[in-house]
């Protein structure tokens, strides 16, 4: 696991450089997996940015195809708060993905959606890279704790408590979905690489308990502990609690 630590103002050109080693090193098609939420926003914005500003970068992106990692149920894939919504406004409108796969969040039979969406992964070359963010209490896409790790993708009925977690993008806790679907632990570890961001005080106990505690399904994130090709970039308030670091 690599975990870069770096100042606030630089979290987001050190997230996007990642990424672009990343994607400029694979050869094959693939998908490239996103994860919505208020920390990957400056990321995307930025990687726009680039593909906008620099045509070698643009062309590379061009050849993938994106996905996102979640996504909430019961509502319109139109609605601004689909997670759809969110990344066609923050990334996938200002680049030309070959491909968006996603779950559909008017899926009548999200079951049956989620092996669509696996086949099509499968079939644009399948997950390359996946970026994910971390919730307060250590979830990853919508793998909330205690959920089963062997599960390539789970429909999710949303706790209480997490429903409050996520009004922010709902304009109040009434308006959010009682149901997501997400790539499960298993899908998510089956990336070939992963990226971990998190920003702010508020992610330091969590993130230290995701990288440096024990492994277990009582903090989803602490997964990452198990897959080989792991890149986590914090910014120092949400490293503040790590011992272990490699800048
Ligand atoms: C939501 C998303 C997750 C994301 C998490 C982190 O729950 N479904 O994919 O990782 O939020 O949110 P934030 O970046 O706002 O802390």
């Amino acid at each position: 696991m690599k975990i870069l630590v770096v100042d606030a103002l630089q979290y987001a050109q050190v997230a996007v450089d990642a990424v672009m080693e990343h994607i400029l090193s694979t050869h094959v098609p693939e998908v490239i997996g996103f994860a919505t939420g208020t920390t990957t926003p400056p990321v995307y914005e930025l990687l726009a940015r680039r593909a906008a500003d620099d045509r070698a970068v643009k062309k590379k992106i061009d050849t993938l195809s994106v996905f996102n990692v979640d996504e909430y149920l019961g509502v319109a894939p139109g609605n601004p708060g689909t997670c759809l919504s969110r990344m066609k406004d923050q990334l996938y409108r200002h680049i030309d993905p070959k491909k968006v796969i996603c779950f559909r969040s008017d899926a009548s039979d999200p079951e049956k959606d989620s092996l669509r969406v696996m086949e099509e992964i499968d079939m644009a070359g399948g997950l390359g890279l996946q970026i994910l963010g971390i919730g307060g209490d250590g979830h990853i896409g919508f793998n909330d704790p205690d959920m089963p790790w062997e599960l390539e993708t789970a429909v999710v009925s949303f706790s209480d408590s997490s429903r409050v977690g996520k009004a922010g993008f709902w304009g109040g806790v009434e308006n959010v979905p009682k149901q997501g679907v997400t790539l499960g632990v298993k899908g998510i570890m089956n990336a070939r690489s992963l990226m971990l961001l998190a920003r702010g005080e508020s992610k330091a106990e969590i993130v230290c308990a995701a990288l440096e505690g024990p492994v277990t399904t009582g903090v989803p994130a602490s997964v990452l502990q198990l897959h080989p090709f792991v890149t986590v970039v914090l910014d120092r308030a949400a490293a503040a609690g790590l011992k272990r670091r490699n800048s």
